[in-house]
């Protein structure tokens, strides 16, 4: 990729930055009241961020209980070891998707755990990290992969697929009405230049939205064409219903699975699979939350990235 002397300028300043890491956890009292974690439990925490919902569970089940953790992204697993240490053989952390679960489990020779926790979407961590691409207000390069192992990055997709594809990933995972109008000034904008950092695609679909980038926005115009990208991206709806479905598996009856999700299209995925588990003639869930939980005003006054977050609870059937 050729870049401009700007996108050069903006590269060493991305390569200089010292990042300091930093994420709040969401609703922490109302998943500690569901998950009910006790002395000698063991709990499984798929998406370990800044290992905050971790730390606490990991004080609950103390002296001799268990938290295995997983998170796609190896930053995120650097964090949780340094941060979790001092819990020594307590901890046991996976650089993995939380599609592969039941892989994981086995490999600690752990058969069930007695409480599960799912904290979807990304981390302050990672949308805060100017070299990682997720955020649509910065200079950053448009890159959005959770697992920076993988290959398809965010750029890819606005330089290199059609129009309709474009437009039909923006629909899908986005939600934004305006999808074709904003695919089609993304591939009217890259036949004369490269799209190559996330301020580059904010102004375009302003401009195909006909609005101005001086404007306040609380939400920017641009959040869900990003969501978008970042779902396909990460493949973040088929991952989360594979995983769904290894959970309740791994689940000991009894024993509750916590769903945080930021997304309608996320909380859909969940609140059906919850429920059609639920009704089946030997039903493996008993649904706890009937109406999805939202966080307090107090905490989104606090923590304003919480505002989006809902939370829905279900609670393993089944003999012990
Ligand atoms: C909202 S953060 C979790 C924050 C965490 N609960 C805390 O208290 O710090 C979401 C995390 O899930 C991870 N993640 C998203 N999809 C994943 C997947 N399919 N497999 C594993 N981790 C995933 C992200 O990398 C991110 O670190």
């Amino acid at each position: 990729m050729r870049l401009t002397y700007k996108e050069k300028k903006t590269q060493k300043k991305v390569d200089d930055i010292d990042f300091v890491a930093s994420h709040t956890p969401v609703m922490v009292q109302e998943v500690l009241n569901f998950l009910s974690p006790f002395s000698g439990a063991v709990f499984l925490d798929t998406t370990l961020g800044g290992g905050g919902h971790s730390e606490l569970i990991l004080d609950a089940i103390q002296p001799s209980g268990v938290l295995v953790g997983c998170d796609r992204d190896r930053d995120a697993i650097n964090i949780c070891k340094d941060k979790l240490k001092d819990y020594g053989n307590a901890i046991r952390i996976h650089h993995s998707n939380f599609t592969n679960i039941k892989k994981i489990l086995k490999n600690e020779k752990i058969d069930y755990v007695d409480g599960i926790i799912f904290d979807l979407g990304f981390s302050s961590i990672q949308m805060d990290n100017p070299k990682r691409g997720f955020s649509v207000r910065s200079e950053d390069f448009l890159d959005m992969r959770m697992d920076v192992t993988s290959s398809l990055k965010a750029s890819e997709i606005v330089n290199k697929m059609s129009e309709n594809e474009i437009a039909d990933i923006i629909f899908e995972y986005g939600e934004e009405k305006k999808s074709r109008r904003i695919a089609r000034e993304i591939v009217k904008y890259r036949s004369k230049k490269e799209i190559v950092t996330c301020e580059e695609l904010s102004n375009i679909v302003l401009r195909a939205i006909k609005r101005d980038s001086n404007t306040f926005f609380r939400i920017h115009p641009a959040t869900k064409t990003f969501q978008a990208l970042r779902i396909f991206v990460n493949n973040e709806l088929e991952s989360l219903k594979i995983a769904l479905s290894e959970a309740v598996d791994v689940l000991r009856p009894g024993g509750r699975i916590v769903v945080i999700s930021f997304h309608s299209l996320e909380d859909r995925i969940v609140k059906n699979y919850f429920r059609s588990e639920s009704k089946k003639e030997t039903p493996l869930l008993k649904v706890l939350t009937k109406k999805v939980i939202r966080p307090a005003h107090k905490e989104v006054q606090i923590n304003p990235r919480a505002r989006s977050s809902r939370l829905r609870v279900s609670e393993r059937l089944g003999r012990v």
